[in-house]
Formats: C-alpha cells, structure tokens, sequence
C-alpha cells in the first residue's frame, strides 16, 4: 500500500497548487479497499500502484461531492471539506482531484481506462438517483438495490475488472467478485449505520434515514408493520429524530429482525463473490474481513 500511497501523493504534487496540498493532506484517507482489491489482483503489473491511486482519487473526489449534497459535516472521523472551508471549496478540490485522476488513466490501455470513465459516470448516476429517492418514502428494494449497484457498486466492480486486465487474469470473473463485494459491503454500510454509534461511525448514527434514505431494513421494516407503525415510520421519514423515535425505530427492527434479514442478503451476494474467487484466498479474506465489520 506504501506505493499507492507514494503514487496519490506524486499526483497531488503534480497539481502544483499549495492550497489543493494543504486541503488534501487534512482528508483522511479512509480503507482504501478499492485501492487494496487492484494491488491484490494486479500484482503482477507494473501499473497497479498507479491505476490504484488513480481510483483512489476519484473516489476521494466523489465523497467531498457527496458530502456537499449530503451537507455532512462529517466525514472519515474528521470535519469534512465543505464544513472547515465551505462547499465551493470542496466541490473545486473534487474537479481537481476527478480531472487530475482522468488525466492520468489516458497513459492506460483504451479498455481499462473505458471501463473505469464509464464507471465513473454510472457512480454519478447513483447518485442522483439515491438523492432523487430520498425524496419520499421507498419501499422498492429492487430500485434501492439498483441505486446501490450504481452509487457503490460499479467503481469497485470495475476496479476489479480492469485489475484484471492488466494483470491478464479473467475480467468477468474478477467483475462479479467486485459487484457482489461493492453490494454487500454498501448493504454492511447501511445496517451499520443503525446498529452502531456515532463515535464508532465517525458520523452521526441512524443519519441516513433523517437524510431521507430508505435503506433495507427500513424497506424490509415497512413491509411488516401494520397500518398505524407504517405511518408513523413514514411520519419519521427526512426529519431528525428525537431519541424517543429511534429508540422506537430499532426496537421494531428488533421485533421483526430487518437487520438480520439485510445481512443475509449481504451474506448471500457475499458467498457468491467468494464462489467467482474460490482459488484466491487474498480475494476471500477481503470478503470476509468485510462481513465482520458488522459486528
Ligand atoms: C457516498 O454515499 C457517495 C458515493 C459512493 C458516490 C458519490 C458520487 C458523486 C457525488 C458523483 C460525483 C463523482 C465524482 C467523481 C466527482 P453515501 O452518502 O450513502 O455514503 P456516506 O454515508 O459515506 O456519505
Ligand atoms: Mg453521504
């Protein structure tokens, strides 16, 4: 990791502009997972470092967008970007850090540097549609699971694939893997949010439902409630809760075991990334590292 790490700070040396490395070096780097996966399946390439530090930047690019949208004022355990220095400032850091990041992926073959662009543009889709959805109540979960596809899935998925080209092993393969691990490490996301507090999250817990997102286990919750707990839960929905409220939502979640039902699914497509990778023990233990984050 120590020559990703070398290769995002050579890039933002490259930028040439002391305030982008002063606001730059205050952000945390966070797992660094996408950059993991293309060091783990492209060892063999002497671009691996590169391309990883390269997703690692656009990443880092989406989340100080998102925390604009989101107007989070945390992120990674620290304030974020657009709390210490204001949105303007966190959205222009963002372009410079996504085009710097393009910049470099054209040094790629066509079809890597293809399938990590259109990821990205799929990753901008998701998330217009997860804050399109937080409109109103969701209780779709095939829609919720297509916006997580695309919100979270999809630079993963094609962090994988595109590792494996560059280290000539199979891409349809390693796509699944990354698909699957991108699905259920966002589901894990989502279920941390309401199991775990603030301190452990490094932001406010039980945050994305008061942002007005209906994850699963509010999506499985709704289902089984009956008519007066539905419209309560949905009285509840985009507005900071009181402890009362929370305490209520979890306790029916509780009841009706939603979060355990959400980590099955997490489970499931978990399984089936580790079926994609049965020889690679590294890939595996990714997954697994993963699904215990949950607890
Ligand atoms: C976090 O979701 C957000 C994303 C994974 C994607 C954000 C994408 C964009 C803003 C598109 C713009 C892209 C670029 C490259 C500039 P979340 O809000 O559910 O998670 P959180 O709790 O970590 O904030
Ligand atoms: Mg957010």
């Amino acid at each position: 990791m120590q020559r990703v790490e070398s290769e995002i700070a050579r890039l933002i040396k490259e930028i040439n502009y002391d305030e982008v490395t002063r606001l730059f070096g205050t952000l945390q780097g966070g797992k660094r997972l996408r950059a993991k996966l293309i060091l783990k399946i492209a060892s063999s390439s002497e671009k691996a470092p590169l391309l990883a530090a390269i997703v690692e930047l656009i990443h880092g690019a989406s989340l100080l967008h998102d925390d604009v949208i989101d107007e989070a004022t945390l992120r990674r355990g620290v304030a974020s970007v657009n709390a210490t220095d204001g949105s303007k400032t966190a959205v222009m850091l963002g372009d410079i850090l996504y085009s710097k990041a393009f910049t470099e992926l054209v040094s790629f073959d066509k079809d890597v540097a293809k399938i990590i662009s259109s990821s990205v543009t799929a990753l901008s889709k998701g998330e217009m549609m997860d804050v399109k959805m937080a409109d109103k109540f969701n209780g779709d979960e095939d829609k919720y699971l297509e916006m997580l596809y695309f919100k979270t899935a999809t630079l993963i998925e094609a962090s994988a694939e595109a590792a494996a080209i560059l280290a000539g092993k199979d891409a349809a393969s390693h796509a699944l893997y990354g698909r699957n691990l991108g699905l259920s490490f966002q589901i894990i996301d989502d279920i941390l949010d309401i199991t775990s507090d603030a301190q452990t999250l490094g932001k406010p817990a039980m945050n994305d439902f008061v942002e007005g997102k209906c994850t699963l286990p509010y999506i499985y919750l709704y289902k089984v409630l009956d008519d007066n707990e539905k419209k309560k839960l949905l009285s509840l929905h985009a507005k900071v809760l009181d402890e009362q409220d929370a305490i209520w939502i979890r306790k029916k979640m509780q009841e009706h075991k939603t979060v355990e039902k959400s980590f099955e699914l997490a489970e499931k497509l978990s399984n089936e990334a580790m079926n994609a990778m049965k020889d690679d023990a590294e890939l595996i233990n990714i997954l697994q590292t993963m699904i215990k984050r949950s607890y």
